[in-house]
């Protein structure tokens, strides 16, 4: 079989696209993607700097080599969850890429900053591990690049993700969410830095490919925690459609996108404020970091910052 463009040995096939690239014309398809969804959604120009949230896994560290390519000045953020083993082998596949890549890497460890891990914390509070590490990442992430003068704030959520969140939305009509499902969030007064996810438009399994053909070393593991999560169900079901009628993830999502541009969902009437106990922006009385934080026991927990690694 040969690429369709170039007429080299194929090595993958996309159904969804009813393409089949050779190595180089992949990896060429995968970088004009990300390119397009930049420039369309006007993401960042190279005058930002990019904050970019690595996990350690494929789909943050495949987004932070094709930034770093391009040209872009990015630094990364990982968060430490200090999940045994899991925590240890994520933090050494960050290091070790940004060493090879002479990048900056910075690292907020749970157990530092609260002495529990994201199990341990979770235990404590008696919610499932994947709430509050949501909340406390998403926390990390806006407050490290607020007050460390980044622009953008830039994640690895791809094209499953974002159809998986979109079915959970939609399964339960979260208006709310629904508002929030774009791939580019603005920056606003109240304190969000804005938020961008460039890999939108790419497949989980092109990630993979892109990230494994470009000799990426990443967890391969996924996080223990996330197997009761309800995103994997949404995955498998979205998965099975998938496999029935290839194009089926990308249309419901990116339509999802194109309708919402058109005509869009009313805004949102949620005011925002400053949380009395750190700052960051809220519409609770106090953030939902704040409150993780109040709920955990012995002397009042210190909001942490990351340190250098
Ligand atoms: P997930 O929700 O695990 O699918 O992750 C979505 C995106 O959030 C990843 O692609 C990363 O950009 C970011 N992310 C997830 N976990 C971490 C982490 N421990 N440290 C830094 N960024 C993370
Ligand atoms: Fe958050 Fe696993 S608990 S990634
Ligand atoms: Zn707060």
């Amino acid at each position: 079989m040969r690429c369709q463009k170039c007429h080299q040995k194929v090595v993958i096939k996309i159904s969804r696209a009813n393409a089949k690239y050779c190595k180089a014309c992949f990896i060429g398809y995968f970088e004009h993607q990300v390119r397009r969804a930049i420039t369309k959604e006007r993401m960042f120009s190279p005058e930002d700097r990019i904050l970019v949230a690595v996990s350690g896994g494929k789909d943050s560290l495949a987004l932070w080599q094709v930034l770093i390519q391009a040209g872009y000045q990015t630094a990364a953020l990982h968060i430490d969850l200090g999940i045994e083993r899991y925590s240890e082998s994520s933090s050494e596949k960050v290091v070790q890429f940004a060493a090879r890549h002479g990048q900056k890497v910075y690292t907020h460890r749970l157990k530092e900053a609260h002495q529990l891990g994201i199990v341990e914390l979770s235990g404590e509070l008696d919610r499932p591990p994947c709430s509050a590490c949501g909340v406390i990442k998403r926390y990390q992430f806006n407050r490290f690049a607020m007050e460390n003068g980044y622009t953008v704030v830039a994640t690895g959520h791809n094209l499953d993700d974002e159809a998986a969140r979109l079915l959970g939305n939609v399964l339960r009509w979260q208006n709310e969410y629904l508002l929030k499902q774009s791939p580019v969030l603005e920056k606003n007064e109240e304190g969000f830095v804005k938020k961008v996810k460039p890999l939108y438009r790419l497949s989980e399994y092109e990630v993979a490919a892109y990230s494994f053909l470009n000799g990426i070393d990443y967890v391969v593991e996924e996080c223990p925690m996330s197997e009761s999560s309800p995103m994997l169900v949404y995955k498998k079901a979205l998965n099975l459609i998938e496999h029935q009628s290839p194009g089926t993830k990308q249309q419901f999502y990116l339509s999802f996108l194109d309708n919402q541009k058109k005509s869009p969902l009313p805004p949102s009437t949620m005011a925002l404020h400053s949380c009395p106990a750190c700052g960051q922006p809220t519409s609770s009385e106090v953030c939902g970091y704040c409150k993780i934080m109040s709920r955990l026991p012995g002397p009042a927990q210190k909001v942490g910052g990351p340190s250098l690694t």
